[in-house]
């Protein structure tokens, strides 16, 4: 049965994000909204809630619809109460204290320890964050379930649980998933919408196979297009000749035949679809100034800490060095924020961390996971003008060349799709000419090509870097050293594999066909 029915529907902001899309989503559907950074699926998804109004074409609901949907970020608001609370606090008023064993439910289906559901959001990890939004809006009790970037902060272990979470969801409420995790969607989604500016084709078939058959469709409109522009070009050629013949001999017969070929050829040209082009969601470059010295950072057993003090593992003794680019393993909560907080601290305020040191040429290129050092009420013009001394034609023409087009720069930062906040982001550490990288989850809100495009540029200027990730393709492509936190303990791993399979095993989960899938 039908719950959300879209007919002709379209949204243009300076351009068009979509146009004519007719689609109804109903019981069983698990749809995955596929596009690059910026084009559209969070606004498509705050259509379907009815929070946005599109600016053609109708919505219809079934009546009373209750439709749950998980935001791509955090709300600031909800940053200060705790996990519970959060949870709790979306029952509607009448039913809080009567329905308040859902929370519980939910709290135990999604596997969150005790001690965890105290905790104020901002002291817990992205991942636990995204999951207690996912918990928020399941107790609600939706009918439809639309999860924006929902894999975004999650670790593996994580990732399975979640795609086991709704693989048990009543099938008759239909999930609704924009994401750029290939590996998920392919777990998650038995349709595949990419959504397009002028034709957004949809597949009945997971991810991988969606693309195939895309790209099949987009080969043969290439072809057919191809084909009827010869034809054309064939039929203007003959009425040319005729044309030439007619008037030489006076033949009204050969002017009306000149006309048909003519008009034929217009009529193909009309008809004929230029094949998709994927427009690029800007590029992503870095820098390296590079330094003389070898040692940038020296670790002597310093100790990693919460907020609050308590001790959540020791480091050892450890250089990073120029050219390391060291990726931090290990399970959500363990710390490698932390870590990443405690070297940035050691770099922007000397002496002020125990038993790390820094040789003063490092300077630092840092990104948080949550993009603190970019404000959404700044515009992108101005940050990137008053930051770095670029003057505004300069400023103006790197970020267009990022991404940022020239109607956007001016706006609130905050208006900026998440994939188009951290690749504005990726432009201010490059202009900060860093000569060490700091990286917390550094490929998340990125579509696919932007993924790519950041592990070439690492890789290409030898950039020096410690990075926190869960993206199992960018560790193996990135790191050349492998730092796992496990047990309170820091240790070096010849490579990433060995966590990977640990992840896979434990807790009843097991790899198959390159996917984790919950075990028996
Ligand atoms: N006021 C505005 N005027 C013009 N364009 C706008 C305005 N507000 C938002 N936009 C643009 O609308 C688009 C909204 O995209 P949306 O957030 O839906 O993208 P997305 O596909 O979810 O991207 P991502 O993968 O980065 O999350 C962006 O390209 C954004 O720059
Ligand atoms: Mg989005």
């Amino acid at each position: 049965m039908a719950l959300i029915s879209l007919k002709s529907l379209g949204v243009t902001m300076s351009a068009p994000l979509f146009s004519n899309l007719d689609l109804t989503i109903g019981s069983g559907d698990r749809l995955g909204i596929v596009a690059a950074n910026g084009r559209g699926k969070s606004t498509l998804l705050k259509c379907l809630t009815g929070e946005m109004e599109p600016t053609s074409g109708e919505i219809t609901r079934t009546r009373g619809l209750r439709v749950g949907h998980v935001e791509q970020s955090v709300p600031p608001d909800l940053l200060d109460r705790t996990f519970h609370q959060v949870v709790a606090d979306a029952l509607p008023p009448d039913q809080a204290d009567s329905e308040m064993w859902r929370v519980d439910v939910a709290l135990d289906s999604l596997d969150v320890p005790e001690p965890m559901r105290d905790r104020p959001m901002q002291a817990l990890s992205g991942g636990w964050q995204r999951l207690a939004l996912v918990a928020r809006v399941w107790v609600t009790d939706p009918d439809i379930l639309l999860l924006d970037e929902p894999t975004n902060h999650l670790d593996l272990a994580r990732i399975s649980q979640l795609e086991a979470w709704l693989d048990a969801l009543p099938r008759e409420v239909p999930v609704v998933i924009a994401s750029h995790d290939r590996a998920f969607l392919d777990a998650a989604t038995n349709r595949t919408l990419f959504l397009r500016a002028e034709q957004s084709p949809v597949f009945a078939l997971p991810y991988s196979r969606a693309r195939q058959a895309l790209d099949e469709a987009d080969a043969s409109t290439a072809r057919k297009f191809e084909r009827d522009m010869k034809v054309a070009q064939q039929l203007r050629k003959q009425a040319a000749k005729l044309n030439n013949i007619g008037i030489n001999s006076g033949s009204d017969l050969l002017t009306v035949k000149t006309k048909q070929l003519r008009e034929r050829a217009e009529r193909l040209e009309d008809a004929a679809n230029p094949a998709h082009r994927e427009k690029s969601a800007g590029a992503i470059k870095l820098a390296n100034r590079g330094t003389h010295a070898k040692v940038l950072i020296t670790l002597d057993d310093a100790a990693v800490e919460t907020p609050d003090g308590m001790v959540l593992f020791r480091t050892g003794k450890r250089h990073i060095c120029q050219g390391d680019r060291i990726v931090l393993l290990g399970r959500n909560g363990v710390g490698k924020s932390r870590f990443v907080t405690m070297i940035r601290k050691a770099i922007v305020e000397p002496d002020t961390v125990q038993n790390v040191k820094v040789t003063p040429s490092t300077v630092l290129g840092y990104s948080d996971q949550a993009l603190a050092g970019i404000n959404g009420d700044d515009t992108p013009l101005s940050m990137i003008s008053r930051r770095y001394d670029v003057g505004e034609q300069r400023a103006r023409s790197l970020l267009a060349g990022a991404g940022v087009v020239i109607e956007m720069q001016e706006k609130k930062i905050g208006v900026l799709s998440g994939g188009q906040k951290a690749r504005l982001m990726m432009l201010a550490l490059r202009l900060a000419d860093p000569n060490f990288y700091l990286l917390d989850e550094p490929t998340n809100h990125l579509d696919i090509g932007g993924q790519e495009a950041l592990e070439a540029e690492l890789l290409t200027h030898q950039a020096s870097c410690v990075l926190a990730s869960h993206d199992r393709s960018f560790i193996r492509a990135v790191g050349n050293r492998f730092w796992l936190i496990d047990k309170r303990k820091l240790t070096e791993v010849e490579d990433p594999e060995g966590f990977f399979r640990e992840v896979a095993a434990a807790g009843g989960w097991k790899a198959k066909d390159g996917h984790l899938q919950a075990g028996m």
